[in-house]
């Protein structure tokens, strides 16, 4: 990896943790960080926990990330949160378009169109997730599904802002799965990503952190995170443990 990009490591709670846990957990990942290594550190936790791992991170440098937002600023939206609530929050960025939100709730290309500007717009950093399913790698059809994937979310981002967005490389067959890409699979796929992003700007090409997710455990961490396009992982089950959290973060390059 470049030097000019840090690479970036988040933990995806997905729907884990209360707001005690939060408080146990944070602690105990911080005291076990490497001291003084180029990386962006973040937790992704759910809404109720927000506001505590914030607090909780004080000015440690590890960031706080929501799993999601809608693109309206406010509005009526029974269930939905908006930037501006998780920016009062202090939250620093937000998961779009995770596959899990795809298939069980019915998350679109359209809305992360606008989902993906809004986030920046608002200043949170938004951590765009995109990756095929087992039968399109099976059918050759993973390069035509990122492609789209890829060419719809950042639609409507300016050029200059395209390097704001972190792009979470996650094959859906390796998400919770224990089958982790190989190290090439990873690094083809996210070398493709990061040229579908170059069609556009060459120089956000050369800038934009690309990440990869899907069975990321503290034992194949350090094969993927040294790839060359590689820039972080987006880490599921086994960010749920701090320690394996902070080994995950030891194995960047
Ligand atoms: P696992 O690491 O549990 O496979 O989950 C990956 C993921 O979905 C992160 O967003």
């Amino acid at each position: 990896m470049p030097e000019s990009r840090v690479p970036f490591v988040a933990g995806n709670w997905k729907m884990y943790k209360t707001i005690a846990e939060t408080e146990s957990y944070v602690p105990a990942l911080v005291a076990k960080l490497p001291v003084g290594k180029p990386v962006d550190i973040g937790l992704c936790v759910p809404f109720t926990d927000l506001a505590a791992a914030v607090a909780a991170v004080g000015d440690s440098e590890v960031r706080v990330l929501a799993q999601n937002m809608h693109q309206a600023p406010e509005g009526a939206f029974t269930g939905e949160i908006a930037a501006p609530m998780l920016l009062e929050l202090g939250v620093h960025g937000v998961v779009l378009g995770h596959s899990e939100r795809r298939r069980d709730f019915g998350e679109t290309d359209r809305a992360l169109q606008d989902k993906v500007p809004a986030a920046i717009a608002a200043g949170l950093e938004p951590v765009l997730c995109v990756g095929e399913s087992e039968d399109e790698r099976e059918a050759g059809e993973t390069q035509r599904k990122l492609r789209h994937q890829v060419q719809e979310a950042l639609l409507q981002v300016d050029d200059e802002q395209l390097a704001d967005v972190v792009i979470a490389y996650e094959p859906i067959w390796a998400i919770g799965t224990g089958q982790v890409a190989t190290p090439d699979q990873a690094q083809e796929a996210i070398a493709f990503i990061r040229a579908l992003v170059g069609d556009r700007s060459e120089e956000a090409a050369a800038r934009v952190r690309v990440i990869y997710g899907g069975s990321v455990n503290s034992e194949n961490a350090g094969e993927i995170l040294t790839q060359q396009d590689v820039d972080g992982a987006l880490v599921g089950g086994a960010s749920l443990d701090p320690v394996a959290f902070a080994e995950i973060v030891a194995a960047t390059p």
